[in-house]
C-alpha cells in the first residue's frame, strides 16, 4: 500500500496570466480537461493506494475540496499551511502526521506534472515500492532531452541496474547553473529528478532529523497545536512560520546518501513555464502550439493561447514567441524569456 502525499501549495507565477496567486497552475486545466492536481489524484488512486494527503496553502483549501469532490475522492486529508514554507516543511509535516506508522510507504508527488503513459508510470512505482519498503529513499530519474537548469540532476555513473530495476545515485545536484547543466548532459551520466520521493515514513523523518533538525521541532509544534476542521488539519501559524523556507531538495536530498533511482520513461513533463507547455502540446507543421481562439499566420515555433472565446488571438510573422490571453491579462514574451515570467507578477504588484 502506498500513501500518496500531494504537494499543492506552489503559486506558479511563471505561468501568468493563466496561473494566479489566488488560483495557481496546479488547479487549472493547462493540459487536458482535468486540472493538473486532479490528474495527479487520479494517477495515485485505485487498488494499492491509500486516500491521499494533500498539503497546500490555507488559501487553496476550498479549491482542493471542490476539485477532490469532482473526482469522488472526498476521503482525502488536507493539511493547510498558514504560510508557504516551500516543499521541505510541507513534506515533513506530512511525514510527521503519519509518524505512528513508520513502516508505511509514502510517496511525495508534485501536482504540476503531466504523465502521458499512466500504466508505465504505475509499473515503475510498483517495482520501486518493493525496495522502498525495505530501506532507503527512492527517487525517479527522467532521461533528459535538453539542457534544463531548472531541474534537480541525479548522477548515475553507469547503468548499474539492481535486481529490482533501480540505479544507485552517486550524487544529487538541485538546479545546477546552466554551464554545469550543459556539462552534465554532455557526460550522459545524469538524469533529471522527477521531483517524486518514495520511502518509508520513518526513513523520511530520520533524514530530516539528520540533515534539517531545526525544521523537525518547528513542524512538530505546528502539528501538535494544529486545529482540526472537518477533514482539514490547519497547522499552527506561529509555529509553522518558524520553519525556514526551503525546498526538500536542498534541505535533505542533496545531503542524503544511498539513494536509488527508478528510471521513468513515460512522457513526463513539469509544467514549470510556458515552454514546458509548448513542448508538451501538439504542434502544426511549423512547430506552433495553438490553443483556444488562436490563429497563426506565417509563424514558427510559437505558442499562441487564448482562453477567452471572445478574444481572437492572431500571430502574424512570429518566431519563438509565447502569447497567452485570458479574460484579464495578456502575456507576450520571447521564448528565451519565459523563465523570467515571474517578473510580470512582481512588476504588476509594485504598480498596484
Ligand atoms: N504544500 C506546498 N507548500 N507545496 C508547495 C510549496 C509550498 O510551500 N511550494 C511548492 N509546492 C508544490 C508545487 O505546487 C509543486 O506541485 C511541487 O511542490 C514542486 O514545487 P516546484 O516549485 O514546482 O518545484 P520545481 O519544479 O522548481 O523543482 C522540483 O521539481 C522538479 C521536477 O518537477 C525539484 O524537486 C526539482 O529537483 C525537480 O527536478
Ligand atoms: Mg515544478
Amino acid at each position: 500500500m502506498i500513501y500518496p502525499v500531494i504537494l499543492a501549495g506552489g503559486c506558479g507565477t511563471r505561468l501568468w496570466p493563466v496561473s494566479r496567486q489566488s488560483f495557481p497552475k496546479q488547479f487549472t486545466s493547462l493540459v487536458g480537461e482535468k486540472s493538473l492536481f486532479q490528474q495527479t489524484l487520479d494517477r495515485l488512486s485505485g487498488p494499492g493506494f491509500a486516500p491521499a494527503i494533500v498539503v497546500t496553502h490555507d488559501d487553496y483549501r476550498f479549491i482542493v475540496d471542490d476539485q477532490t469532490q469532482e473526482e469522488d475522492q472526498a476521503d482525502i486529508t488536507v493539511i493547510a499551511e498558514p504560510v508557504a514554507r516551500n516543499t521541505g516543511p510541507a513534506a515533513l509535516v506530512a511525514a510527521l502526521s503519519m509518524q505512528d506508522t513508520p513502516d508505511a510507504v509514502m510517496m511525495l508527488i508534485p501536482s504540476d506534472h503531466v504523465i502521458e503513459d499512466k500504466k508505465a508510470f504505475e509499473a515503475v512505482v510498483r517495482s520501486a515500492e518493493k525496495v522502498a519498503k525495505k530501506e532507503g529513499i527512492v527517487l525517479f530519474g527522467v532521461p533528459p532531452t535538453r539542457v534544463e537548469p531548472g531541474f534537480g540532476h541525479l548522477h548515475i555513473p553507469q547503468a548499474n541496474t539492481d535486481e529490482n530495476g533501480l540505479q544507485q545515485i552517486a550524487n544529487f545536484v538541485e538546479k545546477p547553473d546552466r554551464a554545469t547543466a550543459e556539462k552534465m548532459i554532455d557526460s550522459a551520466e545524469y538524469f533529471w529528478n522527477a521531483g517524486m520521493v518514495l520511502c518509508r515514513v520513518g526513513t523520511l523523518v530520520d533524514a530530516f532529523m539528520e540533515h534539517a533538525p531545526q525544521l523537525v521541532s518547528a513542524c512538530e509544534s505546528a502539528l501538535a497545536w494544529a486545529e482540526e476542521d472537518l477533514s482539514c488539519l490547519k497547522l499552527h501559524a506561529e509555529a509553522y512560520a518558524q520553519c525556514e523556507s526551503i525546498a526538500l531538495d536542498y534541505a535533505v536530498l542533496e545531503h542524503q546518501r544511498n539513494m536509488r533511482a527508478a528510471i521513468l520513461d513515460c512522457g513526463w513533463s513539469d509544467m514549470g513555464n510556458w515552454s514546458a507547455l509548448q513542448n508538451a502540446s501538439p504542434k502544426d507543421c511549423d512547430g506552433n502550439a495553438l490553443s483556444g481562439n488562436a490563429t497563426a499566420i506565417r509563424c514558427e515555433n510559437s505558442l499562441l493561447k487564448s482562453e477567452n472565446p471572445d478574444i481572437a488571438l492572431v500571430g502574424l510573422g512570429l518566431e519563438d514567441i509565447v502569447a497567452v490571453a485570458t479574460d484579464d491579462g495578456i502575456l507576450v514574451a520571447h521564448s528565451d524569456a519565459v523563465d523570467d515570467a515571474a517578473l510580470t507578477v512582481d512588476v504588476l504588484s509594485q504598480q498596484e
